[in-house]
């Protein structure tokens, strides 16, 4: 059976490059990119594009109707920063976007969803290193509570009317191609421009602050392998933690200075975005999703750097 794929939220920092990837194993016509702003040049023309708002069942409907989907990826959300500057719509986005979208996909038999939750499912009393699949979740953000309660959504669908729905726990993604949308990990991000654009950065996170994080590639890459393993093989249908690595602003400082020596690393005080970092893990235990479906990263902190800035300086 040929694939038809709907990607909803396709312009943002995931979506941008799990198209590309999506349309190169799948032909650009199957792969349908979803947004409610109009995308680049690259993904607008390289195929199908619809404007779609996750929150307006009509349009959704329209959609499921259009291309039957085989697979939906629903990626439209807001992150954590921005959630805390609107939690009712942060909320309303990421909770009803995704019930809608769970139930679009029962009615048309859609064969598999997949949904991303994030670490900010965990809070103040998790264990902070090597943060178990199963623990203490008291996640503080609205961010963290929609997407805790998502993952409950997401098994209760599977386990009520055994819809096929998969789901990782992203740390904080870092990737060149596309802006970050919002999150408390932005910062290893913008640390990369500033460095090759001004020479120094100053992090809204203090010294100290360690966060799990990923490339992007291996995020894509994690995702695509876990849409492909066999259905029996995914024990967790709520969502699995999914590690790649973890630092702090002070160790990214130093590797970003063995490419620019004369970097500089400054420290900005009091920023919101500390209280919601010092709530979440430094790292994470993925045994599980390296046990079902044999994930693992192939980005360190050396050859993520590398990439980076190599990217950028292009
Ligand atoms: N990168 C996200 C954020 O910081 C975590 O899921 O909000």
């Amino acid at each position: 059976m040929s694939e038809k794929i709907l990607v909803l939220g396709s312009n943002g920092q995931i979506g941008t490059e799990l198209v590309n990837s999506l349309r190169k194993a799948y032909h650009n016509d199957n792969v349908v990119a979803c947004d409610i702003r109009r995308p680049d040049y690259e993904t607008l023309h390289a195929g199908p594009f619809e404007f779609v708002n996750v929150l307006d069942k009509d349009n959704l409907k329209e959609i499921y109707q259009k291309y039957q989907p085989t697979q939906v990826y629903l990626l439209a959300a807001l992150l954590s920063a921005t959630g805390e500057q609107n939690p009712k719509l942060a909320w309303d986005l990421n909770m009803n976007g995704l019930l809608n979208v769970l139930d679009f996909s029962l009615a048309y038999k859609t064969a598999k969803v997949y949904w991303p939750s994030s670490i900010a499912v965990f809070g103040p009393n998790s264990p902070k290193q090597q943060t178990p699949q199963y623990c203490t979740m008291d996640p503080n953000t609205v961010y963290g509570i929609s997407k805790l309660a998502g993952e409950r959504w997401c098994e209760y669908y599977h386990q009520k009317y055994q819809l096929d729905v998969r789901s990782i726990r992203y740390p904080g993604l870092i990737s060149w191609k596309a802006a970050p949308g919002g999150g408390t990990t932005d910062y290893a991000i913008h640390i990369f421009h500033e460095a090759l654009k001004k020479g120094s950065y100053s992090s809204f996170l203090s010294e100290g602050t360690e966060l799990p994080m990923m490339y992007m590639d291996d995020a894509i890459r994690g995702t695509i392998e876990l849409m492909d393993a066999p259905a029996d093989k995914i024990h967790i249908r709520s969502s699995y933690n999914f590690a790649g690595l973890s630092f702090t602003p002070e160790i990214l400082a130093e590797e970003i200075k063995k490419h620019i020596p004369h970097f500089q690393l400054n420290y900005a005080s009091h920023d919101p975005r500390q209280a919601i970092a010092d709530s979440w893990p430094a790292s994470i235990d993925d045994q599980m999703a390296q046990r079902d479906w044999a994930w693992k990263p192939e980005f360190d902190l050396s050859k993520l750097t590398q990439d980076m800035i190599s990217n950028l300086r292009k």
